[in-house]
């Protein structure tokens, strides 16, 4: 079926991503897959943060204390625990961040749109180099302080991060809209 690369294709959950993952020429070679997407006028509107070895807890020890202020009295020592450990949970994360730029040409809709093709290309290049993956959000994706742990300069923001790692088990289907259903030819 010459489409069943986009017809098979799944994440594999975070929780069930494990080591080897991507080495340091396979993520550059990732990056320049992700980097490939439609960019109107050729802006380059993202940024790749890529946390890999000690940077992933010492990011993890940055996040726990940016939880720990958040909720305050509502700490637990187990959430804490979850913050530190967040990106440990793969080989490898990768940020994707949106960085759009001044146009009077370009919507800045349209610049986090390609940053979100650039997440997209990294799971499908993953796929492609026998690693799975994952495009995820979470908190830290919207919370200031992270941003600033990230460096991230006010126009700038996450599109996602990307965790990568092998896995060993063919996820089950997940349920999916019939075409048809979301689907109309337009007509007068
Ligand atoms: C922008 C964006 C953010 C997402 N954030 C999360 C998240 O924080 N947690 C999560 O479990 N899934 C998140 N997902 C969904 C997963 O990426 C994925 O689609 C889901 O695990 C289902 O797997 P599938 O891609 O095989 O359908 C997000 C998806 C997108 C597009």
């Amino acid at each position: 079926m010459p489409l069943s690369f986009l017809l098979k294709r799944r994440s594999v959950v975070v929780a069930r991503l494990q080591e080897p993952g991507p080495d340091k020429d396979e993520i550059v070679e990732l990056i320049a897959g992700a980097i490939r997407v439609p960019d109107h006028k050729a802006l380059a509107p993202w940024r790749f943060l890529v946390f890999s070895g000690a940077a992933r807890a010492d990011f993890g020890k940055k996040i726990a204390a940016i939880y720990e202020h958040n909720v305050g009295e509502a700490r637990t020592d187990r959430a804490y625990e979850n913050e530190l450990n967040r990106f440990l949970r793969a080989p490898v994360v990768i940020g994707v961040i949106s960085s759009p730029v001044d146009s009077i040409k370009v919507p800045q809709s349209e610049q986090l749109l390609s940053a979100g093709a650039a997440c997209m290309n990294i799971l499908h290049g993953a796929r492609a180099l026998g690693y799975a993956a994952q495009w995820v959000t979470e908190w830290i994706a919207y919370d200031a302080k992270v941003d600033e742990v990230l460096h991230l300069e006010p126009h700038q923001s996450v599109a996602g991060f990307i965790y990568l790692g092998s896995s060993s088990e063919i996820p089950g289907e997940r349920p999916r809209v019939k075409p048809q259903d979301v689907m109309s030819y337009w007509s007068l």
